[in-house]
């Protein structure tokens, strides 16, 4: 672990100075706005990011798009982040945000699913890193808003382009790089290669980079920064098993002794994040939230009866009842922190 300061080290990205440095990296489907902004309310968190937006989705305002983009004054700083292939879509989606008064706007050049990749979005930008940097200024040439990318180490092995591609934005004006220290051919297996991150801190003179990868407790969001000399740590999945994550390593910083959530904490956890999203989703949101059951199921040690009527509860009066029952019967399963709750897209890449 690094020495504690006293006080959590700040972060420059473009005019935003941002109170910590771990942030949340977008986890489409769970980072929503009232996953957010939970998160906020625990505390420690510098930045998070929307799930990532279709550019012409998000022009032509189509529903899901703008349930993606939804936001409130709690939930900030935040960054959107959009993905196209077609550069005029990026560019116009970068104005439409702006026009709205969002604060930043980032551009996925991450994702491996074939129907983002085949439109030559996402992670297919890695292969042409002057393709992605031309389009990537376009966005830059349109709008006053800073802009950041978040990319992976390159398409394979072969192509570890992030180095050079991360130096070619900072050429460019891009605020900040996010790496996600993962190929595109390795999808989310194999392990994080902190080599290849480091190699990209080591690519640029003063650009704020990112690292990204499998980080799921405080003490590997330390050695993350030490062992890749990176400005800041993003934190997805680890944020999802422990969302407690960012307040620990608010209070290390600190010099406190990191503490675990009681019990109760936990369960006004629960609660409050059913309650958020219905403020969003109305009773859409007692089906949105199902899928969150399993994890509080294990991590309280619900009874199964009560978690399987997690998976199926249909209004928030059955919602809140199963909350009471809970509060009294938690911790009659042995509690353990999930680990594979989040699912990830498997078999061959090439087929996602
Ligand atoms: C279910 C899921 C959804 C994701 N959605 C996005 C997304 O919308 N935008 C993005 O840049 N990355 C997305 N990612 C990648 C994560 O932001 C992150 O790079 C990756 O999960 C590795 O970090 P982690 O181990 O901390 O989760 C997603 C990953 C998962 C598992």
């Amino acid at each position: 672990m690094i020495e504690s300061s006293q006080t959590p080290q700040t972060i420059q990205i473009g005019p935003r100075r941002l109170t910590s440095r771990f942030f949340l990296a977008p986890l489409a489907g769970y980072t929503h706005l009232a996953f957010r902004v939970m998160l906020r309310r625990l505390g420690g968190l510098g930045l998070a990011t929307t799930d990532l937006v279709q550019g012409q989705m998000l022009i032509s305002e189509t529903r899901k798009s703008m349930e993606l983009v939804a936001t409130s004054p709690e939930d900030r700083p935040l960054t959107v982040q959009i993905f196209s292939g077609v550069t005029d879509q990026l560019v116009a989606a970068a104005k439409w945000l702006e026009d709205r008064d969002y604060e930043a706007i980032d551009i996925n050049m991450g994702c491996p699913m074939a129907k983002v990749n085949g439109s030559g979005g996402g992670a297919r930008l890695m292969c042409n890193t002057d393709g992605a940097t031309e389009m990537v200024g376009r966005v830059i040439d349109a709008v006053e808003l800073p802009v950041t990318v978040k990319m992976r180490l390159g398409w394979d092995r072969e192509n570890l382009t992030a180095p050079q591609l991360a130096a070619a934005l900072e050429n460019i004006g891009v605020a900040a790089v996010t790496v996600h220290g993962r190929t595109r051919e390795q999808g989310f297996g194999g392990s994080v290669n902190r080599d290849g991150i480091r190699q990209t801190v080591d690519a640029v003179s003063s650009m704020p980079i990112v690292a990204n990868g499998d980080v799921r407790t405080p003490e590997e969001a330390f050695s993350m920064i030490e062992e890749t000399g990176c400005a800041a740590v993003a934190i997805g999945r680890g944020a999802m098993l422990d969302p407690w994550i960012f307040r620990k390593l608010q209070d290390m910083e600190c010099g406190r002794t990191a503490t675990e959530p009681s019990a109760e904490e936990q369960i006004q956890f629960l609660s409050d994040h059913f309650h958020q999203m219905r403020e969003q989703h109305g009773d859409y949101s007692c089906m949105l939230f199902r899928k969150f059951a399993a994890w509080y199921g294990v991590r309280l040690g619900v009874p199964e009866d009560l978690e399987d009527r997690l998976r199926r509860f249909e209004s928030a009066t059955e919602f809140d009842e199963l909350v009471g029952q809970i509060r009294q019967r938690h911790g009659q399963r042995e509690c353990q922190i999930p680990t594979a709750l989040i699912r990830v897209p498997n078999g061959p890449v090439e087929h996602w």
